[in-house]
């Protein structure tokens, strides 16, 4: 399951670089392409807000509560989740306003923006650092196979079963790319492309 939230977080890690680029694009020339950063907020919203991070929420909640004996209720991954949920509800709804022609300042919007990028970051950077190195350390083979029995996609899934899952529901790095993500995959395709030549 380690091994799937590393996978899942490359791939973030290629879309918060995307957005970097478009941010320093917005700063530097006044260049945006909203709806390329709509699709990429999007996704935050539909694939690392409803299944990435309520995957990352069990493996804690039960690491609290079963490894540390600690009390679940206040832990500090569960409320960055919550905090960047919001953000990004914050940042949709701008994108929205602005798609629907309504008058946002560019420096407004790109002070969102800046913010959104920072703190998924920076969450980012928490769980590699932090969190997932704690839990490779401390977690047993029955506590993973206990925290697979309470997965909330697929109860009792082994590895391969949860990792099958995640293909299937990932809308935009998964087997099959949603239609509302393909022009984001095209552009990620191209981009990779150059980098690898
Ligand atoms: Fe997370
Ligand atoms: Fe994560």
């Amino acid at each position: 399951m380690l091994e799937l939230i590393h996978n899942d977080h490359k791939n973030l890690a290629i879309l918060i670089q995307l957005l970097r680029e478009r941010h320093a694009a917005l700063v530097e020339k006044g260049e945006v392409n909203y709806s390329l950063i709509r699709d990429v907020v999007d996704y935050m919203q539909d694939y690392a807000d409803k299944y990435h991070h309520k995957v990352e929420d069990v493996v804690y909640d039960y690491y609290l509560t079963h490894v540390c004996h600690q009390d679940a209720e206040n832990n500090k991954l569960a409320q960055e989740h919550k905090k960047l949920e919001l953000n990004t509800d914050e940042l949709r709804t701008m994108l929205d306003m602005i798609l629907n022609d309504c008058v946002i300042p560019l420096d407004q919007f790109a002070e969102k923006l800046g913010e959104f990028i920072e703190l998924q970051q920076s969450h980012m950077d928490y769980e590699e650092e932090h969190v997932l190195p704690e839990l490779e350390a401390k977690m047993s083979p029955s506590d993973w196979q206990a925290v697979a029995d309470q997965f909330p996609v697929c109860p009792g899934a082994t590895f391969e079963e949860a990792k099958a899952t995640a293909q299937r529901l990932d809308p935009l790095f998964g087997q099959q790319v949603a239609e509302q993500y393909k022009e984001l995959a095209k552009r990620l395709q191209k981009r990779s492309e150059c980098v690898s030549v």
